[in-house]
């Protein structure tokens, strides 16, 4: 462990907060968290910060789509995006929302301070715009064919079939995604953040060790092509924070995405009592990473250190990018059941299972990484389970046995073993350190491949025949059982729900890095209890199988001519649940109004043999004289609800301000009051 402890603040990239968290995300927030864990398993201070990234364009046509409210949508997301990330063993010292004050304050500050440095340019431009929604269209808004291949409906920004880039006003035929409508251009006043002003800045920094040799070649490109002005503004309708000084402008939702960083910090602070400028300060000594996916670099290593560098904060000591999830070699794919959701994973698999296999594959640069299906379970059997668990399980049986639970209380001279970790240790160390995660557990399972040796050679299943080598067998297994622990400690920030379970087996608390030297000798162990089943190959199949469904049960959710004014469809419900209602055809024997309810008639119900007092709220479609000796459907097995009315017991099948006639049946063709309708 290096003498001083580090402050370091730690992010990963915030998720969009209009769809749920799949496996590809789990590359970024996984190789972030055994950064982290590693840091502080180091006994340094390290905060580890993200948030749900609720703005733009997507996000506000979703909540439409499904009939909510922005905020509901932004809500209900954060809570399924914390779930997962918990379950996935994440563990965030704070998770926050970029839809909070502190952003806003954060965002405008930023602005204000880059603004009166002279840094924002106003100018009119010409914007695609869907005369029909009345609003103006991003980019993935607009379809069309492509100008370059003529492939037919392709984004407004790129090309999938031939890889062209170009501006959604050169699409032919274009159409908006919204309506269907062909766009048109409109005027439009927007703000621009003169990136070019800080050129030199990030000539400099984009070379200063910040960030990877392949991203800094990459930025190079855009430096040389010269820095154009970022617009930041969008036009009501959007979903953002509103421009201060400009009415009816929005900031545009990647600009006050990364801000989003800062203010998941400062509600750690508020809540912990930290204080914000001894990190974010210009002349803060803490470390500072940003942790992100390839596609998003430019953000995080133009845009954002120009508007930190602008308004006075400190700026990244790195950022760190990563490749892209391919799953048995292609593009995550829904139609081949590949395309996997965080939660669907947790249906079927161990979190730890994913956690180890990344770790495997990860390493400090930015090539795409494979989930290989097969070497997946191989990996995982051969290493967690054959090789890592075994040995606890081939030692704990004699100790457990033969030697009440205690592990020896010398080891003289056969420690030899558990002093080669020590010397490793340093070398897996710094492999956490620099990302280089794949190395680390080539390292770690190798100092299992020796400790399995060892006790292969050892035989203490042939010694413990000898009544003179039983000490012999202690010791075999006290380095053994030592050596485990060990191996856990190494791999605890990979690993941290089997470390749990391995420190009760252990008998110990919350082991440290610096416990690596610490054997534990006289030391009573508890019973040894499997940690960590095989991967079975069934339950890779049905996740697959179930990743597919989910396709077929997606709720197609289009951007299509969305109608706020309809409710969103509620949770699908099964047949067995639909067969439970108990749906009667009702006569109306008696229809009033109710005093002092605005909505509510009275309606009494003859089914067949009872009747039945059911309040309704569909007076403004009905007038009560109308429905009386009127046949309606209603649900007679509803649980009787207390009204301040009275009792209602039942529910009819028309209620709301439907059209006048909806759900009054005629009792000509043959419907009768009390039978049961299927
Ligand atoms: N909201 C933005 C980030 C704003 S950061 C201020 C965003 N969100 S995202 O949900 O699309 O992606 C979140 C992170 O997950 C990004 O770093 C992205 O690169 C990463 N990944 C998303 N899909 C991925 C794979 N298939 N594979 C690996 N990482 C992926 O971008
Ligand atoms: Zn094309």
């Amino acid at each position: 462990m290096s003498s001083e402890t580090r402050k370091i603040v730690v992010t990963s990239a915030l998720p969009y907060a209009n769809g749920p968290i799949h496996i590809g995300h789990m590359v970024e927030y996984i190789q972030t968290d055994i950064w982290v864990r590693f840091q502080k398993l180091q006994g340094n201070e390290c905060i580890y910060v993200c948030a749900d990234d609720a703005h733009g364009t997507p996000i506000m046509l979703r909540a439409q789509a499904e009939g909510i409210t922005p905020e509901e949508l932004i809500n209900r997301v954060k809570i399924e995006h914390e779930t997962d990330f918990a379950d996935f063993h994440v563990g965030f010292d704070n998770y926050h929302s970029t839809h909070s004050e502190e952003n806003r304050y954060f965002s405008t500050y930023i602005y204000e301070k880059i603004k009166a440095a002279g840094h924002i340019a106003t100018r009119t431009i010409s914007q695609s715009y869907d005369p029909k929604a009345e609003m103006f269209l991003p980019d993935r808004f607009i379809k069309g064919e492509c100008p370059n291949c003529g492939a037919a409906d392709q984004y407004g920004d790129n090309c999938e079939v031939c890889g062209a880039t170009y501006d959604p006003t050169e699409l032919k035929n274009p159409r908006s995604v919204v309506t269907g409508e062909t766009p048109i251009e409109k005027d439009s006043e927007q703000y621009f953040f003169k990136l070019g002003d800080y050129a030199d800045m990030l000539k400099e920094w984009t070379r200063a060790g910040h960030i990877q040799k392949e991203i800094a070649n990459k930025m190079d490109e855009w430096l040389e092509e010269g820095l154009r002005d970022w617009d930041i503004s969008r036009n009501a309708p959007y979903w953002g924070f509103e421009i201060p000084d400009a009415p009816g402008k929005y900031f545009y939702v990647w600009m006050d995405a990364p801000i989003g960083y800062l203010a998941s910090f400062k509600n750690w602070c508020s809540k912990t009592g930290h204080n914000f400028d001894d990190y974010w300060a210009k002349d803060s000594k803490a470390e500072l990473y940003h942790f992100i996916g390839k596609d998003i670099a430019r953000f995080h290593t133009l845009f954002f250190p120009a508007m930190l560098h602008g308004a006075g904060f400190r700026k990244p000591t790195a950022v760190y990018c990563h490749g892209f999830l391919t799953v048995d070699g292609q593009k995550m794919s829904k139609s081949r059941g590949t395309f996997i959701k965080a939660r669907t994973f947790l249906q079927h698999l161990n979190p730890e299972y994913l956690r180890y296999y990344f770790a495997a594959k990860l390493g400090a640069g930015v090539e795409d990484i494979d989930l290989n299906l097969e070497d997946f379970s191989a990996r995982v059997n051969s290493d967690l389970v054959g090789k890592v668990v075994n040995i606890a399980s081939r030692c704990a049986g004699f100790i457990k046995k033969k030697f009440d639970g205690k592990l020896s209380s010398s080891l003289s001279s056969h420690d030899e073993l558990n002093q080669k970790f020590i010397t490793a240790s340093q070398s897996i160390a710094n492999d956490y350190e620099k990302r280089e995660f794949s190395k680390a557990m080539r390292e770690i399972m190798a100092l299992a491949d020796l400790t399995n040796e060892y006790i292969d050679e050892q035989e203490p299943w042939v010694r413990i025949k000898d009544e003179s080598l039983q000490q012999d067998v202690q010791d075999t297994c006290t380095v053994g059982i030592n050596c485990f622990r060990q191996l856990i400690i190494l791999l605890k920030p990979v690993l941290p729900a089997l470390a749990k379970q391995a420190e009760t087996f252990l008998n110990v608390n919350d082991l440290q890095w610096a416990d690596l030297p610490n054997n534990l000798l006289d030391h009573e162990i508890n019973k040894f209890k499997p940690l960590m089943t095989r991967v079975e190959k069934d339950k890779i199949d049905a996740m697959i199988e179930a990743s597919k469904e989910a396709l077929k049960e997606e709720p197609k959710v289009t951007q299509q001519a969305a109608d706020p004014t309809i409710e969103a469809i509620a949770d699908e419900i099964s047949f067995e649940d639909f067969a439970k209602l108990d749906l009667r055809i009702a006569r109306i024997v008696e229809a009033k109004a109710v005093e002092k309810a605005d909505k509510l008639l009275q309606l009494t119900l003859d089914i067949g043999n009872q009747q039945r007092n059911v309040f309704a709220g569909i007076k403004s479609a009905y007038s009560p004289q109308d429905l009386e000796g009127k046949l309606t459907v209603m649900v007679a097995n509803l649980a009787p609800r207390k009204m301040r009315f009275g009792l209602s017991e039942g529910m009819v099948l028309a209620a709301g301000p439907g059209g006048k006639e909806l759900f009054i049946l005629n009792p000509d063709e043959g419907a009768k009051p009390g039978m049961r309708v299927k």
